[in-house]
């Protein structure tokens, strides 16, 4: 039996509305809209936004920190660069008075006046993944990452021309390292950090130390400061550029200015992700 707290009179919330309230000490974002009470995590899956303080619009709420939206319904993330759901609270009213019990998690629990919908019929069936379902980490990440799918360097499509395309002095040319870097895939949205934007810059000069061979420097940016997925997508690209024979040196150089937006995906990785 879930155990209801009373967080609000119903007058104190317009329609539509929302406020910040404390739920068994977790901090949860409620709403109104059209009659009806909804509660989820104040959360911002993407990286920890508060949710409350964004944009309401019919039953979406826009994380006011780089944009996602969230259904307040269910939860359910419903555009990037949040892929995972936030947690749903069940809700009732009684007597002009808001109560709410913490759901069970995920999005996965509508309220009873909520009007249900499985956060995964909102989600591109591609960026359906959880971490949870995923099995393995980086094993040469810099720092501790959480368990996450593998990209699997050496397997994607590299257009061969480019893959040995190399400049008059006989080095790699740019082109030909980003084609590698197309290997290279975020492990929970399945797309390549080339097409999501990630790669700034890509330098190549002749290795001091393995002549013939040649040190590549690569700038690239994460979808956050506190990306989940960063010290594996910084292994993989070290491990998918190194191993060309050409290659004797990479290093990957974190920049995050300017931030990572939506707006720096190419057209391919928006249809790949269903965003329009
Ligand atoms: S923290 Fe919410 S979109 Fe980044």
């Amino acid at each position: 039996m879930p155990e209801f707290t009373r967080v609000a009179d119903v007058s104190e919330i317009a329609d539509p509305g929302k406020m910040l309230v404390e739920v068994d000490g977790d901090v949860v974002a409620l709403f109104h809209v059209e009659g009806r009470f909804y509660a989820i995590d104040d959360v911002c899956t993407h990286d920890g936004g508060p949710l409350v303080d964004g944009e309401l619009t019919g039953y979406k709420i826009a994380c006011p920190r780089h944009g996602a939206k969230f259904d307040i319904r269910t939860g359910a993330a419903l555009s990037m660069p949040a892929v995972r759901p936030t947690r749903s609270h069940l809700v009732k009213v009684e007597d002009g008075v808001v109560w709410v019990a913490l759901g069970s998690g995920s999005g996965s629990t509508p309220g009873p006046n909520n009007q249900a919908a499985d956060f995964r019929s909102y989600l591109p069936t591609n960026t359906a993944a959880s971490a949870s379902e995923a099995t393995a980490s980086a094993p040469d990440a810099s720092v501790g990452s959480p368990a996450l799918a593998p990209s699997t360097p050496g397997t994607a499509g590299t257009s061969p021309a480019a893959e040995t395309a190399t400049n008059e002095a006989g080095i790699p040319s740019e082109e030909a390292v980003r084609e590698w870097l197309k290997e290279v895939k975020d492990p929970e949205l399945f797309v390549n950090i080339v097409d999501l934007g990630l790669i700034y810059g890509v330098t190549l000069s002749p290795s001091a130390d393995a002549p013939g061979k040649h040190h590549v420097a690569i700038d690239m940016t994460m979808t956050s400061p506190a990306c989940p997925a960063g010290p594996q997508l910084i292994a993989d690209t070290k491990r998918t550029v190194s191993s060309r024979d050409s290659i004797a040196a990479v290093e990957v150089r974190i920049v995050m200015d300017p931030p990572w937006t939506p707006d720096r995906m190419t057209d391919a990785a928006r249809d790949q992700l269903g965003i329009f």
